[in-house]
């Protein structure tokens, strides 16, 4: 999912690799701000399920502990396969979670996603109310979306909602934070043992997000805004439910210039790094692209042409990513915060069609 650092904090740590897979184009649900442009029908040379199989088998072999593979889509329900990926991944000793719009999720299906291993699941809700989500969502998918989350709670799955903050949306932040809150309230028998949490994503303009919702990014200001509440959040409020910035890797940078806050090594262990794309993550397309992030939509290698480890390893693509004081452009590649920003890829991406260029959202001017 996106820029995907931290996707479940609960289990992450360490060396952890975060392999987004688009296990199916098919999606019962049209959202204006899908970054995909052609959601809705499975292309024809498709990855096989015998594919998929040996496509988890080969994450698994750079460390399956260290290894978080992340089901999407498209819907990752909707996959003919998911039960069986799901099970195989986590008998290969890998950690499967998903990003899910919860809509298609009732008790038995939850049930078998936990049988079947999964670790955690993120719920897209774009709206803290039903008028907003559904503006964005569609209708009918905020009541179904939360019912999904409510049967995932109750078979003892790890929850977040996932909230992509947009132009339309970001007045709802708090409320959303408030709801996810009032979610998380435990009953004596409640299976899951540590907190539940909010992903705030930065919305990116691709794909059908693009062409529906072409001026709904932020503003500087709202950004910088927004930025200032999840610190002051973080300060202030956490605890049993957290929430984290993604795809917003001026977040250090802006609280290190505005509060003097030291950068510590530690907190970003479970936390908020430099853009990750193509360092620690990557996404695998429903066709077998491997591109370095979901939101970077450039290809360096398909599966299919000598495997998957190949591409990680060596591709062209990712040793530059992996190098960006060499190949990012200025003014990232000379900025100061570039190890622990880097800019968002994917925005440089959606924006220059190049993903080394600047990050057009960056509201940083560094102090001397
Ligand atoms: C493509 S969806 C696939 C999984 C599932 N269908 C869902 O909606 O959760 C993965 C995540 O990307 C988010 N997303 C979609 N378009 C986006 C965009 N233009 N910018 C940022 N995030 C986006 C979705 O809201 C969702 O949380
Ligand atoms: S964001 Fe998810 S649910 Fe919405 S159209 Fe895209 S793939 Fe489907
Ligand atoms: S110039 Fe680039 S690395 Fe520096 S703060 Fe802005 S986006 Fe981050």
């Amino acid at each position: 999912m996106g820029c995907l650092e931290g996707h479940l904090p609960i289990i992450l740590g360490g060396d952890v690799k975060e392999f987004a897979w688009e296990v199916t184009n098919k999606c019962n649900l049209r959202c204006k701000h899908c970054y995909l442009n052609d959601v809705g029908s499975e292309p024809e040379n498709a990855l096989s399920k015998e594919e998929g199989l040996a496509l988890l088998e080969e994450m698994a072999k750079l460390g399956p502990k260290d290894v978080m593979v992340v089901f999407e889509g498209g819907e990752p329900i909707l996959c003919p396969y998911i039960y069986d990926y799901i099970e195989y991944a986590s008998r290969l000793g890998m950690r499967p979670v998903m990003t899910s719009n919860g809509t298609l999720i009732d008790l038995e299906v939850a049930r078998k996603l936990k049988q079947a291993g999964l670790v955690g699941i993120s719920i897209s809700i774009d709206g803290a109310t039903q008028e907003v989500n559904d503006g964005i969502r569609g209708v009918g998918s905020y009541k179904k979306a939360l019912e999904g989350l409510k049967a995932c709670k109750e078979v003892g799955i790890h929850w977040n909602i996932a909230f992509v903050v947009n132009k339309y949306n970001v007045d709802q932040v708090p409320a959303i934070i408030e709801l996810a809150k009032k979610l998380s309230k435990r009953s004596p028998n409640d299976p899951i043992t540590s907190p539940p949490g909010v992903f705030l994503f930065h919305y990116i303009p691709l794909g059908n997000g693009a062409k529906n919702m072409p001026d709904a990014e932020l503003s500087k200001e709202e950004y910088l805004g927004l930025l200032d509440y999840i610190f002051k959040y973080k300060v202030q409020h956490e605890g049993r439910l957290w929430i984290r910035p993604e795809c917003m890797p001026q977040y250090w940078p802006f609280i290190i210039e505005e509060y003097e806050v030291e950068f510590e090594q530690d907190f970003t262990a479970d936390m908020i790094r430099m853009c990750q794309a193509g360092i620690r993550h990557c996404c695998v397309t429903v066709t077998g692209e491997v591109t370095p992030c979901p939101y970077v939509r450039t290809s360096a290698g398909n599966v299919r042409d000598g495997g998957f480890l190949k591409i990680w390893r060596d591709a062209e693509l990712f040793k530059k990513l992996r190098n960006p004081r060499s190949f990012l452009r200025e003014p990232c590649r000379s900025c100061k915060y570039l190890e622990v920003c880097g800019g968002c890829r994917g925005r440089a991406e959606a924006h220059f069609g190049d993903c080394f260029e600047k990050d057009p959202s960056c509201p940083i001017t560094p102090k001397p």
